[in-house]
């Protein structure tokens, strides 16, 4: 194969930022590439293997965190935030599904967004766009937006940070099915479905008990979980200095899995060059400019020895365009090993009348519906999900258990980018897709 960690230097290249001082940028990177890897070639390996699995329908993925991850989120309280709601949607999935659930964080290393735009007019004065805490500074002021190499170290520093303080959380026993506050259900209001969901914990108690009564009490299996990391691969010499050799192949050390944003998925372009090398787990962006022969090239170029796991396919196409545009797609990836996922979040976006961007939990729920209802229809697997999340109680979206207004959004609105489900929105989602679930698998037994 002819390609290299750099070959798509030779490619046309769309999202990269502008650095002034060249001699800096290979600086700084020269001093990332020196530090050691995030993660392990053989945890990338895992991780393909449980996507396969879960192409097959026999477990289910639960990838997501924020739009944008924020360096100033790399604190205690908000890992532990991202972390819990994670943990806890998949337990939640785990019971609808009675499968494995494949836990991928967009986190410890989420820093690059990919933009509409080169720049943006802040009170008549224009300024670069904000590209990420990996490139520049939100602040609308002169100077702040300039790409700054400097955040390339410190990108590698919260990555890490953040990274092992989820794998320490994990192991200290973060993830105990026993523990209280995992099973937290304040957040549910006046929703009917509070009954629902306090009978589905009792029951997962129960079961918990149940099994440990057998005796094998103290079972790691109940104690701790596997997670993994993932990142949009955007930022190709960011990820080229992540990728290394190793198991006999090329992989990017930076996280477990990287994926292909919808702008950057051109057959021809750098971004693909870039991905083809790598043998760890792609996720690929499917919107609603994908054609159906598109999609079969780059299924040729990224997987060409239809390697199980290697691909998932993460539809984000809108609630309303889902019915239409999903079919033709299935049957491109028919006969390919690929795993199918749905992202109800990014082909929702809309904006309100007073400028804020926002999402309406309705959609979202309408576009993860309807997806279950195309693969089933046509007899292809839904294999997971894909959500801009958060464990803190945000006001991003609208509707939910709480049923947000448009005029509530001002009120905790954080976001560096896109707007996330909150943690009640989150926790919703996840009993409404465990209901989904249930019955999938009530009807194929
Ligand atoms: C994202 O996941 O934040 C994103 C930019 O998605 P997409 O490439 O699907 O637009
Ligand atoms: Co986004």
């Amino acid at each position: 194969m002819d390609w290299s960690p750099q070959s798509w230097r030779t490619k046309p290249i769309q999202q990269q930022p502008r650095y002034a001082d060249a001699e800096a940028l290979s600086k700084v990177l020269a001093r990332v590439k020196a530090l050691p890897p995030l993660v392990d070639a053989g945890e990338a390996d895992i991780l393909r293997n449980h996507l396969a699995a879960a192409g097959r329908g026999e477990a289910f993925l639960l990838q997501g965190g924020d739009c944008a991850e924020r360096f100033a989120d790399c604190n205690r309280q908000a890992i532990e935030a991202k972390l819990k709601i994670l943990m806890q949607m998949s337990l939640v999935l785990t019971w609808g599904a009675r499968l494995p659930v494949i836990r991928v964080g967009r986190l410890a290393g989420q820093f690059a967004k990919p933009r509409s735009h080169d720049t943006e007019t802040v009170d008549g004065v224009e300024l670069p766009v904000y590209r990420g805490d990996l490139v520049n500074d939100i602040a609308q002021e002169a100077g702040a937006r300039d790409a700054d190499p400097r955040r390339l170290l410190e990108a590698y520093n919260h990555s890490t940070a953040t990274l092992n303080y989820c794998r320490a959380l994990l192991d200290g026993g973060f993830a105990d099915l026993h523990h209280p506050d995992l099973w937290d259900l304040g957040f549910v209001r006046s929703s009917d479905n509070r009954a629902e969901y306090e009978d589905m914990v009792e029951r997962i108690l129960d079961a918990v008990d149940f099994v440990e009564s057998t005796g094998v009490h103290g079972n790691d299996a109940l104690r701790t979980v596997e997670f993994y990391s993932s990142h949009e691969g955007l930022h190709l010499a960011w990820e080229e200095t992540m990728t290394d050799e190793d198991h006999g192949g090329w992989y990017n050390l930076g996280a477990h899995m990287v994926w292909l944003g919808d702008r950057t998925r051109q057959p021809d372009g750098a971004h693909v060059e870039y991905m083809r090398g790598i043998r760890n787990p792609i996720g690929i962006k499917i919107g609603p400019s994908m054609a159906a022969d598109e999609l079969s090239r780059l299924l040729d170029i990224l997987n060409p020895d239809n390697t199980p796991g290697r691909i998932t396919l993460i539809s984000r196409l809108g609630s309303d365009a889902i019915g239409e545009k999903l079919p033709p797609l299935i049957e491109s990836g028919r006969n390919r090993q690929v795993t199918w996922a749905c992202d109800p979040m990014h082909g929702n976006t809309r904006t309100t009348d007073s400028g804020i961007k926002t999402r309406r939990f309705d959609d979202v729920q309408a576009e993860l519906k309807a997806a279950f209802d195309v693969h089933d229809a046509a007899g292809s697997i839904l294999g997971g999900v894909h959500f801009e999340l958060t464990g803190e109680d945000v006001t991003e979206c609208t509707g939910g258990p709480q049923e947000l207004s448009e005029a509530d959004l001002p009120r905790s609105y954080t976001t560096h980018c896109d707007p996330r489900l909150n943690y009640a929105q989150s926790l919703e989602m996840a009993f409404q897709l465990a209901r989904r679930l249930q019955q999938r698998r009530h009807a194929s037994t």
